[in-house]
């Protein structure tokens, strides 16, 4: 969409600040009316209006046609044993160490090459949409795994909302920058904030997930609240949490981890058994819960969803786009 000129006068106004504060008021207000009148699902609206601190209840609807038929991991296991490097870089850390985070009231800063930008609520992101329980698989670059209920919606329904323009090849997300309220932060485990990125068919895959809660909950904070990205045939590290930023870029976003050790974490990051951790086999993984004498299980090539993603990357070499 084309935003209408603001109908302001240099004459109106009596400073430049003024103008410009007015001028950047009416185009967010321009991209919000745009942005809330798309849709109208009910458990995003339920949710929107009685906004609701981690562990409140969400409505949502099953979609058995995209789940994953493993029983899905306990509670606990999901709330307690975590990767949030802002929170400690201990499984155990994120779960403690989040316990004071407060993921509400959350702004999510839209930018780059889109129609629609500025700053929405969380309550406004979530407002048209109609909120659905995924069943999917979470598989580490450590080699294990987990099964989770995530409570979301499509990432494509968000991004169509923002209409990116034909320049938008990639989407990047960052995580809130909070060193008073993520104590890891304050050390250099990584560069901060923590940045990873999709390309744009990557993003508007209809698997590509936008997660707001875990067994029909709000997301706790070690999970990521209030929202996070789930992309079920990728690493783990590319499902970044707590999110404050989408922006769209022609460029290919530089993620944190490939910054951080480029042998060994690339941007593509699809699991895939035939190409090991440079320090370890990515052939197998276990179960997280399980036993630790229990069997390995075969890493299954894009965790499972060949048959869905395997064509985004066809002509691509897979062992140098790792
Ligand atoms: N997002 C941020 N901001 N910081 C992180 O350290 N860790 C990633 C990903 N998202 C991480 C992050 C990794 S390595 C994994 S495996 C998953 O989150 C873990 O998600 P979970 O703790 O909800 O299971």
């Amino acid at each position: 969409m084309k935003f209408e000129t603001p109908r302001i006068l240099p004459s109106d106004i009596t400073s430049r600040d003024l103008f410009l504060d007015r001028r950047r008021v009416l185009r967010y207000a321009a991209a919000g009316a745009a942005f809330g009148a798309l849709g109208a699902g009910v458990s995003g609206r339920a949710l929107a209006a009685t906004i609701a601190a981690p562990g409140a209840k969400l409505a949502y609807t099953p979609n058995a046609a995209l789940s994953i038929k493993d029983p899905p991991n306990s509670y606990e296991d999901i709330t307690t044993y975590n990767n949030f490097y802002e929170f400690g870089t201990d499984k155990s850390d994120p779960a403690v160490q989040a316990r004071d985070f407060k993921p509400l009231p959350w702004k999510v800063t839209v930018d780059g090459e889109a129609e629609v930008k500025g700053s929405f609520d969380f309550e406004d992101i979530l407002r048209p949409l109609s909120l659905e329980e995924r069943i999917y698989r979470l598989r580490c670059v450590e080699a294990w795994s987990m099964v989770i209920p995530w409570t979301g919606f499509p990432l494509a329904e968000l991004i169509k909302r923002f209409k990116p323009t034909s320049k938008a090849k990639y989407v990047e997300f960052t995580t809130l920058m909070s060193p008073r309220q993520m104590p890891g932060q304050r050390s250099p485990v990584l560069r901060w904030p923590y940045v990873e990125g999709l390309r744009m068919d990557e993003a508007m895959h209809p698997l590509t997930f936008i997660a707001v809660g875990v067994y029909g909950q709000m997301l706790p904070n070690q999970n990521g609240a209030p929202l996070r990205l789930v992309v079920p045939w990728k690493y783990g590290f590319k499902s970044i949490k707590s999110i404050v930023r989408i922006r769209f870029t022609e460029l290919q976003p530089k993620n944190s981890w490939q910054v951080a050790a480029p042998s060994e974490y690339g941007f593509f990051a699809n699991v895939n058994p035939s190409v090991d951790h440079p320090r370890w086999s990515q052939a197998t993984e276990r179960r997280i819960g399980g036993s630790l004498l229990a069997k390995r299980a075969a890493t299954l090539p894009f965790n499972g969803y060949a048959e869905q993603v395997a064509s985004l990357y066809k002509g691509m070499d897979l062992r140098r786009n790792f």
